[in-house]
């Protein structure tokens, strides 16, 4: 009986998880430099900790969480995202005594989406927060943060910031009031999704990429009328911020995220070479979010990206010239095959051989592999305790003792 995966998840292999980790040690290098600590929590939570906070009408919490019950009656929910979590972790471990705290993760997370090209049920993330600073310069470091993370995984890749400013929470709440009164004076030219969203999420219909709803929402009230002068002013320092940083960015009036749960800055790193998931990091500061979830009252702000979206741009070389085949011709000289297998393990240099006794398969497969060198062993070589050095790639060979066998592979790359 063949299972199949479940729709929307995806088994990852050999060049893909290489790609995963060559991204998390450029995370985590570039989190060390800046005094950000690894925080991990379980992929499970209670579900009250999502249902609130992310917006009881966001899509997310609608239509797309894994919530179950278990044999102990807890209500469970698979996390969709690293932000929520990572307060609660911060509240129970009591880290938000000392303020601000710098804090990053990976790892899956789960939404039951529609799947399509970069988007998945199971999918990774990479996630930063600061908790509990107001600075303006949070913004922009968590900004900078992300850009040379995507600069150095992603060199040369056309990616945009899309930046945008929802003002202060009170200025925010007193807009969706004026904006969900305009849509239902609108109301019969809206979509049907849309309309259903006009009192519970007004904001996610300047989003919407229905044509009706974007010729309403483009002459809706603008939200730079609903902004106090303290947030344009800090809106004004971050974009001075990021140009003194070399960051271009496009402001986006109608970049309003997902979740319910931001206010001031949002933000959203784009790319041409995606389709339709184009976003490849998105975030932003989330002021009461932290209070909510039963902590102090102090702001936050913070990106999630997805890894496999990041992945998927890579230019991946495979580095074969660091490996090297190993032939062997009988079986009577495995004793000889072990000593090189112990030699080239402590000498750090990795090796393949495919169990074959047959000079001619080892070579079909390393020139298959694109190897440059193969090292063979038959009965000459068992006889004198020596290896022949075959360079796959000029055709020369020599043959040399054990312990030669690094330097002349270093001399020769
Ligand atoms: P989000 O926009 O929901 O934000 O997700 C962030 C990123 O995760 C997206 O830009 C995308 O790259 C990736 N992503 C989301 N859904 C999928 C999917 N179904 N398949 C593949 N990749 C996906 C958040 O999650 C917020 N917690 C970000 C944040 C952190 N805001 C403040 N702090």
């Amino acid at each position: 009986m063949k299972i199949r995966p479940v729709r929307g998840t995806h088994d990852l292999y050999g060049d893909e998880i290489k790609k995963f980790n060559l991204i998390k040690n450029i995370v985590s290098q570039n989190a060390e430099l800046q005094s950000f600590n690894e925080l991990q929590t379980p992929i499970f939570e209670l579900s009250e900790l999502f249902s609130k906070p992310l917006g009881d009408q966001s899509d997310v919490v609608l239509k797309e969480m894994y919530t179950f019950k278990d044999q102990g009656d807890d209500l469970l929910t698979l996390r969709p995202e690293y932000t929520t979590p990572m307060i609660r972790a911060a509240i129970t471990k009591n880290l938000l005594n000392e303020i601000p705290l710098k804090v990053y993760g990976f790892g899956p997370m789960f939404r039951r989406e529609r799947p399509q090209k970069g988007r998945y049920r199971q999918f990774n993330q990479i996630n930063f927060e600061i908790f509990g600073s107001n600075d303006v310069m949070s913004d922009i470091e968590i900004i900078v943060i992300a850009d040379d993370i995507l600069k150095s995984i992603l060199p040369g890749c056309e990616i945009i910031l899309n930046l945008n400013t929802l003002g202060e929470r009170d200025n925010l709440k007193k807009y969706k009031t004026i904006l969900s009164k305009y849509f239902n004076d609108n109301k019969n030219k809206l979509s049907e999704e849309s309309r259903n969203k006009i009192e519970s999420n007004p904001l996610r219909i300047l989003d919407s990429k229905n044509e009706n709803d974007i010729e309403i929402s483009n002459i809706a009230p603008p939200i730079q009328d609903y902004i106090s002068n303290k947030s344009k002013i800090q809106f004004e320092e971050l974009k001075q911020g990021l140009k003194f940083n070399n960051i271009d960015f496009v402001i986006n009036h109608k970049l309003v995220r997902g979740l319910d749960y931001y206010s001031q800055t949002v933000f959203e790193f784009k790319t041409k070479n995606l389709g339709s998931q184009d976003t490849l990091l998105g975030g932003g500061r989330y002021d009461g979010l932290i209070n909510i979830l039963g902590g102090p009252d102090i702001p936050g702000v913070g990106w999630a990206a997805g890894i496999e979206r990041i992945a998927m741009l890579m230019e991946f070389k495979k580095n074969t010239n660091s490996k090297v085949h190993i032939a062997i011709n009988n079986k009577k000289f495995v004793t000889h095959l072990q000593t090189l297998f112990k030699y080239l393990k402590n000498n750090q240099i990795s090796f393949y051989w495919n169990y074959k006794y047959n000079f001619k398969k080892s070579l079909s497969k390393a020139n298959q592999d694109k190897v440059k060198y193969i090292i063979m062993m038959g009965e000459k070589e068992f006889e004198s305790k020596s290896y022949t050095l075959r360079n796959l790639y000029s055709g020369n060979q020599n043959e040399i003792k054990l312990d030669e066998i690094k330097n002349y592979l270093n001399d020769q790359s």
